[in-house]
């Protein structure tokens, strides 16, 4: 016998119980993004490689190590499973010249690789919900952005999420912090260890995620980039926070919090549970203004997040925020010749008229299908059996209380089927 085989490390199924607990984040999620105005853009899974290690940054974890990248055999391209979906989005804003009208809100989902150590949270194929506001430059849409997030959180009844914030400033304000914080980590080196040497003149700024306490030290004691800012970037600072007071969204200013990828500037974000262990960041985003010309497009400012479904689903089945599984209106039974054929039409004019109805597969008696449309959840069972198809009638059994079954004439089953969910 051959043995089973099994699903990739890190890659889930997602199972029927659990599945509809998906179903409802994703209906909730949806209908608010185009509440917000924002209209959904669907991007390839396999973009060229090229495009991740531009956007996200050669000396990021995800392009030195976690993307799953091949060569195609047949054309010699580099292909690479998307990691993330802003550089994809981007990349097809400048491919279709979306902005050469305005101005953009988009909406994205969808699966996610990174070749990452599976841990609670953490996963290879993970999905995310990402929304990117292209072209437009005021800290007004960085505030849209994080305000959707807290009324999201509030609709789903979601608690305990912290905003962390932070700017990073201008490139260019960022190249000279950077210039001290590699002077300020040297000065320090016998204190860091291998990573954070590595990370020393690659990217400095990732040293902050360090969780090595000696490590840590030296970060505390780093310059500060608040310093490093001139007006516009902290007056741009200043209008996002004014805008979070008006919609009192409460946040905590993080000055070590960087984001993994290279694109950002001034506004990063995270949205972070303590229920979720060590992977609580739900939500991360901020600013990309650099990233439209770094992709060959005419420069535009832009500003995006993503949100992680797995991370969301468990707080969301913890809240007790589990949708139920929608119970079928109806279950078909059939038995005696001919009966099959009768029943097959009920159950597709009851479909037709909006109903949701299981036609009983697979034969039994009697006896054993009664069970399936009681484990099926249905609220009524529809009979057909030899005597109901000679005189071509219907029973109708109401299976989740006490009313008694009734005989019901083929044509008016549907206006029967609707009184009696009515519970008429
Ligand atoms: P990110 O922080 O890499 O940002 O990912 C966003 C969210 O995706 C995380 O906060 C987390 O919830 C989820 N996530 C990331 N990696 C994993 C994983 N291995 N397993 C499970 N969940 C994961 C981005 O991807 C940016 N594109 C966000 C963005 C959009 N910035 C601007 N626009």
């Amino acid at each position: 016998m051959n043995a089973p085989l099994q699903a990739i490390r890190g890659m889930n199924d997602v199972l029927p119980e659990e599945a509809a607990l998906w179903l409802g984040f994703e209906a909730a999620a949806q209908a608010w993004l185009e509440r917000w105005g924002y209209r959904n853009i669907r991007m390839p899974l396999v973009e060229h490689t090229a495009l991740f290690r531009r956007a996200i940054g050669e000396a990021t974890d995800i392009v030195e190590k976690e993307m799953y990248s091949w060569r195609d055999e047949l054309n010699g391209e580099e292909l690479t499973l998307r990691p993330e979906g802003t550089a994809s989005c981007v990349r097809a804003a400048i491919e279709h010249n979306l902005l050469y009208d305005g101005p953009r809100r988009l909406w994205y989902a969808g699966p996610m690789y990174r070749h990452e150590r599976p841990q609670k949270g953490r996963y290879r194929q993970f999905h995310q919900y990402g929304a990117e506001a292209l072209g437009f430059p005021g800290p007004d849409v960085d505030a849209e952005l994080i305000v959707m997030c807290a009324r999201l959180w509030q609709q789903l009844g979601l608690e305990g999420l912290r905003l962390e914030l932070n700017t990073i400033g201008s490139p260019e304000e960022r190249a000279r912090y950077r210039a001290d914080l590699i002077g300020h980590l040297e000065a320090n080196r016998d204190r860091l260890d291998a990573d954070a040497m590595r990370r020393l003149h690659a990217n400095p700024l990732r040293v902050f995620d360090s969780k090595n306490p000696l490590v840590q030290d030296v970060v505390a004691r780093a310059p500060d980039m608040m310093k490093y800012l001139g007006e516009a970037s902290l007056a741009h600072f200043e209008g996002l926070q004014k805008l979070l007071s008006v919609a009192q969204v409460d946040y905590a200013i993080n000055p070590k919090l960087v984001r993994g990828l290279d694109y950002y500037n001034l506004t990063v974000f995270e949205w972070v549970s303590d229920r979720l262990g060590a992977q609580g960041t739900v939500c991360g985003g901020g600013r990309y203004d650099g990233l439209f010309a770094l992709l060959g497009g005419k420069p535009a400012p832009a500003v995006g997040f993503a949100m992680g479904c797995e991370r969301l689903v468990v707080l969301l089945k913890e809240a007790g925020r589990a949708p139920l599984l929608r119970s079928p209106d109806a279950y078909v039974l059939h038995q005696g010749a001919g009966t099959l054929e009768f029943a097959f039409g009920v159950a597709d004019a009851l479909r037709a008229s909006g109903y949701t109805v299981i036609q009983h597969a697979g034969g039994g008696g009697f006896k054993s299908q009664m069970k399936k449309a009681d484990a099926s959840g249905a609220a009524l069972a529809l009979i057909v059996g030899e005597d109901e198809l000679r005189a071509g009638e219907v029973t109708v059994k109401p299976l989740r209380d006490a009313r008694a079954q009734v005989r019901v004439p083929r044509p008016a089953i549907v206006g029967r089927v609707s009184e009696f969910l009515k519970g008429g």
